[in-house]
């Protein structure tokens, strides 16, 4: 995808995350530039990878298969916080899914934080890894309910699901909800986790890279968390 697709996806999503009212930590705003003075104090940044994480899955259609998020806190063995979990706000633009996928060994509940409803497709993974057609039970806000295999659930400002390891997953905002930034709606969604490991956790039902190749058009504005140069 395009630097300058990134760059602008990271200005919308500071606008929506303002505008439901997320106040942001300092890393969230720090520029290209100012990691050129970074020292070792910020190693935890960059072994946790916290920050803007942007990614086309390599599939090349951003706008309907695509990603922005901002991981707040995670643990990493690298840094050795002793940190066993992790939090990030998710840009939920309409239209735009993750390819569908789940976690080997990630728990985590999808909370939306604002904006409009979030709409999620669930099934529970069979032994090939794929969509199985069996129903399940899922815990909204705390409470068990029966759930149809592919069926859509509807989460509104404040409700959240808990996603176990093994349940296939894909979660987006719902068309015509949510706040309108140049002719498109934004919702946004906070995901609380076992620590997430992004390289070797996810497991996708189609093949597609989670750290896409990025085409330099443009200056880059922001670091993505697996940029960021090492302590000078
Ligand atoms: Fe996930």
């Amino acid at each position: 995808m395009k630097r300058s697709t990134v760059n602008q996806t990271i200005e919308i999503a500071k606008e929506v995350f303002a505008a439901v009212g997320l106040n942001l930590p300092s890393f969230a705003s720090w520029t290209v530039m100012d990691w050129e003075s970074k020292g070792s104090e910020c190693d935890e940044i960059r072994h946790s990878m916290l920050g803007w994480d942007v990614t086309d899955f390599g599939q090349g259609n951003f706008d309907q298969l695509g990603r922005t998020l901002l991981t707040l806190r995670n643990g990493s063995p690298k840094f050795g916080s002793g940190k066993d979990y992790a939090e990030k706000l998710i840009l939920d633009p309409e239209h735009q899914k993750p390819p569908l996928h789940f976690h080997r060994s990630k728990m985590e509940d999808i909370i939306n934080r604002g904006g409009g409803n979030i709409l999620i497709r669930l099934f529970q993974s069979n032994d090939q890894g794929q969509c199985s057609d069996e129903n399940f039970t899922i815990q909204v806000d705390g409470q068990t309910r029966e759930h149809k295999a592919g069926e859509q659930l509807r989460l509104e400002p404040g409700q959240s699901l808990c996603i176990p390891p093994g349940l296939i997953h894909q979660f987006w905002g719902e068309q015509g909800t949510g706040i309108p930034i140049k002719g498109k709606r934004y919702t946004v969604s906070g995901e609380v986790s076992r620590v997430c490991d992004d390289w070797n956790d996810n497991c996708w039902l189609a093949p597609c890279e989670r750290f896409c190749k990025i085409e330099e058009d443009e200056p880059a504005q922001h670091h993505l968390v697996h940029e960021y140069p090492p302590a000078q």
